[in-house]
């Protein structure tokens, strides 16, 4: 249970949420924002729908000034989870966010987001060390490699994508490489960050642990 509602803080309350693909981190961010009464931004989708923006004008993946204007229109608040979910557009995505200047708008924006009402949660690769580094709650949520390509395999065959579990691993293996090694805000655990490692555990374990997470630090005691 929450401790107080978010909304009694005079400040926004701001949770960062990072981790690699299929880690978890954007169905624990989403629950902890409904349970602490707080928006809630996938930061992932804002770069997918940059990537998608470029997809569908035809226009160059590494065309930077095509992808800054795109990210600068994006609406943040109107973002097709479903539209933006295929793997197609996770390729690209991931090779758009090594831009420095698509990143530096879309971290403005996210900025902007977390900072209003009573507070986000925001789940990303860089939230808390680069997006919101004076975050309240920092939450870095991994597992192991085999149990997240079980899962997005999963995840996949069930929206009837094609999916093999080999080629799952080597793609999130290939993807959780270019994201922690780009120049440019590597995916990175912040070191003022409460380790969640969902290896092993169901959705409903890690929710608590993570709802634990939050209660303690909040309550000063973490
Ligand atoms: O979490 P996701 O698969 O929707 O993210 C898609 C890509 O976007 C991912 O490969 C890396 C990038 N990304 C990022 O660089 N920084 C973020 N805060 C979120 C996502």
């Amino acid at each position: 249970m929450a401790t107080e509602p978010a909304g009694a803080s005079a400040t926004p309350l701001a949770i960062a949420v990072d981790g690699p693909a299929a880690s978890g981190k954007g169905t624990l961010a989403r629950r902890l924002a409904a349970e602490f009464g707080l928006s809630h931004l996938d930061t992932g989708l804002t770069f997918r729908a940059v990537a998608a923006a470029l997809l569908n004008s035809g226009s160059d993946l590494e065309d930077a000034d095509a992808a800054e204007t795109a990210a600068r229109s994006i609406d943040l608040d109107a973002l097709d989870r479903q539209a933006l979910s295929t793997h197609a557009i996770g390729e690209a995505a991931s090779r758009i966010a090594v831009l420095p200047g698509v990143r530096a708008v879309l971290a403005a924006r996210q900025r902007t987001f977390a900072t209003q009402g009573s507070g986000a949660v925001l789940d990303g690769r860089d939230i808390g060390t680069v997006v919101l580094p004076d975050a309240a709650v920092k939450l870095y949520v991994t597992a192991s490699p085999s149990e997240r390509a079980r899962r997005r395999t999963a995840e996949m065959s069930a929206r009837g994508e094609p999916a093999t579990y080999d080629a799952v691993l080597a793609d999130l293996r290939r993807r959780d490489t270019r994201d922690a090694e780009r120049a440019a805000a590597p995916l990175a655990k912040a070191a003022d960050a409460h380790l969640l490692d969902t290896t092993g555990m169901d959705i409903e374990t890690a929710f608590r642990e993570a709802v634990g997470i939050v209660e303690r630090v909040r309550a000063g005691r973490a």
